[in-house]
């Protein structure tokens, strides 16, 4: 049986009475109903002007080709809620320019009868200050990731960030809460906000990178306080059913790392399933392991399984699934809906080969999957029913 009859939430409904047997199931999320339970996952891909970072139209048909292609559940790629983040090149959400170049993209995908979800974000110590206009990063300690980053002078070392002040945290959550406004004003069903991958709200909850001795670090429940102020901030502005989370327990992109990830993100997710909000979407490992840290599956055997009980809405798996770990989660009741990254880079048409049986396109073009025009970006087959009907 599927989750939604066993897993009661105020969002998700079984209405259909359906059997859910997998990726292809249809879901009834509030008061829209869904064909499949396929989710894209935020993607940075730096195809705007990082000038501006204004959306433009290579975002618009990327986009479109997506919802056009059967994907009904869009996450946008990361969006600076303000102009020192980096990832320039991706559509930020700070200012009215760039709201009016999304416009363009939620009302055509809109026109696929898709639902687009706007992802915030702020950098934390992750912001080089090559790419920040020379602006030291701040975080919620002074410890720098270990390792390298792509700058405008090319690979360099990560900067030791400043500890970041309650004044500047009161700044940054308004403008996350901005930036949510400008997402719904603009179309937006909802937005996202990046708690995962290392940066600033993942900063906060994670041990290894949050040892401040004030109300904002030394417990638990300290290091979940700023991200939990910010997710409070949005829900008074926006509504809690169009606010919606992205979490990495396990995650080890950006040096990053907990001790207890099990008790910090259960408590996390028991504070969140209060607030009822849109969705989580929790990652599983990455393939970042380093030799500093355990590796992630000795520390929680099954992520996905492990706070299904305690978070009790909408749950979205990620992480390296393919069309039969997909239905297999969803099936078995450990998900909801399954977002897909990589996949969707090679595979724009991703939900129409996983219908049609289709094999996969797995050459990625990796050395295009970041920055500049079309290729790369819009230049990969699409499906083609003729193909399939011979
Ligand atoms: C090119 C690329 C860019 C990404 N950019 C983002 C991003 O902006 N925000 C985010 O939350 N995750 C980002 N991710 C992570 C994906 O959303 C996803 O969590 C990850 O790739 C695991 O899913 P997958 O195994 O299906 O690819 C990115 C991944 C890739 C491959």
């Amino acid at each position: 049986m599927g989750c939604c009859s066993s897993k009661p939430s105020s969002l998700v409904s079984n209405e259909l009475n359906i059997k859910v047997e997998g990726l292809l199931s249809p879901i009834i999320i509030k008061d829209y109903k869904l064909p499949n339970r396929i989710v894209h996952a935020a993607m940075t891909r730096g195809r705007c002007d990082p000038s501006n970072s204004i959306p433009n139209d290579l975002l618009v048909e990327y986009y479109t080709k997506v919802a056009r292609n059967g994907c009904k559940f869009i996450i946008t790629e990361c969006s600076g809620i303000s102009p020192e983040n980096c990832f320039k090149g991706n559509g930020f959400c700070h200012n009215n320019q760039q709201m009016e170049g999304w416009k363009k993209v939620v009302d055509s995908v809109h026109r696929e009868g898709a639902k687009i979800f706007l992802q915030l974000f702020h950098g934390g110590r992750a912001n080089h200050p090559k790419n920040s206009g020379g602006i030291t990063p701040v975080a919620p300690s002074a410890i720098a990731i270990r390792g390298k980053d792509h700058t405008i002078e090319g690979l360099l070392d990560h900067v030791e960030p400043r500890e970041i002040t309650k004044e500047e945290m009161k700044i940054i959550c308004n403008n996350f809460k901005e930036a949510a406004k400008n997402a719904i004003n603009y179309g937006f069903d909802g937005i996202q906000l990046h708690c995962a991958n290392g940066y600033l709200i993942d900063q906060f909850i994670r041990s290894y990178t949050n040892w401040r001795k004030d109300e904002y670090g030394n417990s638990i429940e300290n290091r979940l306080r700023f991200p939990l102020e910010i997710i409070d901030e949005c829900i008074d502005a926006i509504g809690a059913d169009k606010v919606g989370i992205k979490v990495s327990p396990l995650g080890r992109y950006n040096d990053m790392y907990d001790e207890t990830p099990f008790k910090t993100f259960n408590l996390f997710m028991m504070e969140v399933n209060k607030r009822n909000i849109a969705f989580v979407e929790m990652m599983g490992p990455d393939s970042t392991q380093t030799k500093f840290f355990p590796k992630p599956e000795e520390q929680i055997g099954d992520v996905w399984k492990a706070f299904r009980s305690t978070y009790k809405g909408l749950y979205i798996a990620n992480s390296k699934f393919d069309f039969n770990s997909g239905n297999e989660i969803i099936s078995n009741g450990d998900a909801d809906m399954v977002s897909f990254g990589t996949k969707f880079i090679s595979n724009p048409d991703l939900v129409r080969r996983f219908e049609n049986g289709l094999e996969l396109n797995n050459k990625v073009d990796w050395g295009n999957v970041f920055f500049g025009g079309r290729k790369g970006y819009l230049d990969y087959p699409e499906y083609n029913e003729f193909i399939t009907r011979k």
